[in-house]
Parts: structure tokens; C-alpha cells; sequence
């Protein structure tokens, strides 16, 4: 990211911070995070959409109550999708109708805690939370904005396990065989609820935005059909998240103004063409915004030379703090970065500390042949999933996280400890 740079002995800084100065100060493994470069994106993301749009950061890439003044503050909106991530944003101020709720399967506690807090939209997954929803929303006594998440048939071209759109998987309502539209008979026949759009997601990581334009097309024939059939024009349309990032120089990811005028402009043309008037859009992005911002700081336990094959060099963390590389077959990048070396590159296999051998962080990358204990080596572009995705496993204790800024940094997660993994073992 832009305030990252090298002194000339080879040592990295992040916000005008050397790194052996914050491993001594905060320890390693640990997050840095440049609060400046996440501000300025999400920022790039809510400006490229200007007034006519909602831009809601997908709180799941990586949420804490930092991060949620932040967006606060940029002048964004909160996607979550868990009744822990609604109290963190509800925690840190965000106004609950500047939240949406999303999830496959929302528990019914859940459902009321956002109803009562007058989260601004649930985006309705099911036939039986149309229904629950409802009567969730009637016991309370108030009318819940609504949309309706649709899976519009699309095979976005990313791994299997995050792609959401095609037909043979769990989230939304499908748009074939009228599945969509009987949802919005239902939920327009209930008064508990106020329906105010439809929601489309086709996953994540995705670079070609042909996938985004046949989702826009397929969402403004569904809205045509329910003016046609209701005589309503609903106001919103919400194209979902999973913008992709660079995790190597491989990837050549797109800037938030040129996916704002793709989006625009499709569903503009296509409601010109349906004689709609232009709904209000809104995006969802996670990894675009925190992804970047963000690099794990490791420390060099053993380096093991296997004859013939790599070289294995063991880090203080592992598939604990990033599960993606075992889980997705991700890649990233590593980098020395607490000196120069003028030695040669090495073929390296950048492994944990667990218990299995699929505990791999990078998995084929160069480094300085010297590379030895105790140097620091930096994995750029883990801001998203992977503090929140991380795991105990092995009892490890999750790393912190460090927001830099201006010369300073400071703590916006703190380092598990043993009594914490203590406090939950009952017996
Ligand atoms: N909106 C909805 C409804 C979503 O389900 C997601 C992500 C997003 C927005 C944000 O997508 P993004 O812009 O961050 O791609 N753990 C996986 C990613 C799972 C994404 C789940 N949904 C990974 O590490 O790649």
C-alpha cells in the first residue's frame, strides 16, 4: 500500500514505521493494518458511486469497532451478516439504518435483535424467513424494509467455495422456474414487511465484470416483471460484493470509479430499454476495501533445506491466522523485510507451526537464500479473511491486529492470551 516503503538498509515502513521496531513493540505474528490506505478506499469506493448510490463494506471480510468508526466516518454503510457482527457495528455507533442483515439461515433471536434495533434492510434468504421475518416484525409492532436476495444463475469464475450464484448451492432464491417472483408475491402480501428491493451476490474474488452485467440484466427483468405484475417499481437494487484484489502481480484488479460506471451504466441501459426509472444502487465490497490495507508480520523459526525440492521455512503463526491458502489453494506473496540481503533467491515454502501439513501460508515464493532465524518476513494483502477468519487451532493464541497512521500505531485488536483461551473451558 502507498505508505509502505524501504529504508536503505532494507528495513520496511509502514506509516513511517520501521517493522523491527513494531515486532518489538506488538510481537509477532500481528496484523498491521494502514488505517490511512483503508480510509482512503473506502472513501474511493463511496465517491465512485456518488449520491445516486449506497456503498455497505461487507463487514465480514474483517470487522472491529475501529474499523466500524471509520466507515462511520467515510460515510459508509455496514453489511453483516451474524448477530456478532450486528452488536460490534451497533457497539461502535454505527446507526442501525445504516445496516443490513444478511445470512442463509438467521436465527429467530438474531432476526429480533435487528428488527428492534431498526437495522435499515434484511435481505431475505428463504421462502421461511419471508415468513419469519414477518412475524417477527408484527410482534414487535413495526414494518421491516426488506429485500430479496436472488441467485441469478451466473458462474462467476472463482473457487468453488466462495462463488454464490450458480444453481446448486445454498444462498437466495432462485430467479428460474418464478422462484423469485413468487418470493416477492409473498412479501409483498404481508404488511409487516416493506419491500424496497432485490439483492443479488456472486461471489468473491472475481476480476471479470461480465458476471456483474448478466446479474444486473437478469435483476432489472425480474424488477420489470413485478411492475408488470404489481404495479411497483421497487427502488433498489443491490449488486452484492466480490470485487478481487492483487494478491501477486499476477492479478490486475479494477479501480472502484471503473466498476461504478460498469454498474451504472448496465443498469441504466437496462431499465432505459425496460422503461423503468433507475433504481437506487448499492454495492457490497469487503476484500476490495480491507484486503490491501493489511500485511501479517512474521517471525523465522527454522529454515529447512529439502535437497532437490525447496526450502521450508517455519513461521510463528500458520493456517490459524490465514486459513485461505490451505482452504481456497490462495496465493500470496512474501517478502523479507527487516534487512537486505545481496545473497541469492531461494524457492521457499512458507509453513506454520500446526499440527498437518497442509499448514502452508505461501506456497511457492523466493526469498534471500541468507534467510535465516529470526529475520521478519511480511505477507502483504491479508486485511481481508484472515484475522477474520482465524482460529484457535492448536490452542494458538490469535494475533492482534495494529492499525498504523501517521507515525503512530496503535492496537484495535488485542492479542488473545492463554486466560482467554482459559476463561471459556468450563470444568
Ligand atoms: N455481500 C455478500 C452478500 C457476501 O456474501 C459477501 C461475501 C460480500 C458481500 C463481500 O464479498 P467481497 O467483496 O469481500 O468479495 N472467505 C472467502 C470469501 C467469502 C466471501 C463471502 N461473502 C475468502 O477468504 O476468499
Amino acid at each position: 500500500s502507498h505508505t509502505v516503503s524501504r529504508t536503505e538498509d532494507g528495513v520496511v515502513t509502514v506509516g513511517g514505521l520501521e517493522v523491527t521496531a513494531l515486532a518489538e513493540e506488538f510481537g509477532t505474528p500481528a496484523y498491521f493494518l494502514d488505517e490511512s490506505d483503508f480510509r482512503e478506499r473506502a472513501r474511493a469506493w463511496r465517491t465512485a458511486f456518488g449520491h445516486d448510490a449506497d456503498v455497505f463494506y461487507a463487514g465480514k471480510a474483517f470487522l472491529s469497532r475501529a474499523v466500524v468508526r471509520w466507515l462511520y466516518e467515510e460515510g459508509l454503510n455496514l453489511d453483516v451478516c451474524s448477530g456478532g457482527e450486528l452488536a460490534t457495528a451497533l457497539s461502535a455507533g454505527m446507526p442501525a439504518d445504516r445496516i443490513a442483515f444478511h445470512g442463509n439461515n438467521k436465527s429467530v433471536h438474531e432476526i429480533r435483535t435487528a428488527v428492534e434495533a431498526g437495522v435499515g434492510r434484511i435481505v431475505l434468504d428463504s421462502f421461511q424467513e419471508i415468513v419469519r421475518v414477518a412475524h417477527i416484525a408484527q410482534s414487535l409492532g413495526k414494518r421491516q424494509r426488506v429485500q430479496i436476495r436472488v441467485t441469478v444463475g451466473v458462474e462467476a469464475h472463482t473457487h468453488e467455495f466462495i462463488a454464490t450464484a450458480h444453481e446448486d448451492q445454498k444462498f437466495g432464491i432462485a430467479l428460474a422456474d418464478g422462484q423469485a417472483a413468487e418470493a416477492v408475491r409473498r412479501t409483498l402480501a404481508l404488511d409487516a414487511l416493506e419491500l424496497v428491493g432485490i439483492h443479488s451476490h456472486i461471489g468473491s474474488q472475481i476480476f471479470d465484470m461480465a458476471g456483474f452485467e448478466v446479474a444486473a440484466r437478469r435483476v432489472v427483468a425480474l424488477l420489470a416483471a413485478v411492475r408488470d405484475e404489481h404495479g411497483v417499481e421497487l427502488p433498489e437494487i443491490d449488486l452484492g460484493g466480490g470485487l478481487g484484489i492483487a494478491y501477486t502481480s499476477d492479478d490486475d484488479p479494477r479501480e472502484p470509479h471503473e466498476i461504478a460506471k460498469a454498474l451504472s451504466e448496465i443498469v441504466t441501459r437496462e431499465c432505459e430499454a425496460a422503461r423503468l426509472s433507475t433504481p437506487r444502487i448499492s454495492v457490497e465490497p469487503g476484500r476490495a476495501i480491507v484486503g490491501p490495507t493489511a500485511f501479517t508480520l512474521y517471525e523465522v523459526g527454522t529454515v529447512k533445506p529439502l535437497d532437490g525440492l525447496r526450502t521450508y521455512v517455519s513461521v510463528d503463526g500458520g493456517m490459524s491466522d490465514n486459513i485461505r491458502t490451505a482452504l481456497y489453494d490462495a496465493e500470496y506473496s512474501v517478502a523479507l523485510v527487516s534487512r537486505t540481503s545481496d545473497a541469492g533467491p531461494m524457492l521457499v515454502r512458507v509453513v506454520g507451526k500446526h499440527c498437518e501439513s497442509g499448514d502452508i501460508v505461501v506456497k511457492d515464493a523466493f526469498l534471500p537464500a541468507d534467510l535465516a532465524p529470526g529475520d521478519l518476513i511480511a505477507v502483504p494483502a491479508t486485511g481481508a479473511y484472515c484475522r477474520s477468519m482465524a482460529s484457535n487451532y492448536n490452542h494458538a493464541l490469535r494475533p492482534p491486529v495494529v492499525a498504523v497512521k501517521d507515525g503512530a500505531a496503535r492496537v484495535i485488536v488485542r492479542r488473545e492470551t492463554e486466560e482467554d483461551l482459559l476463561r471459556l473451558d468450563v470444568g
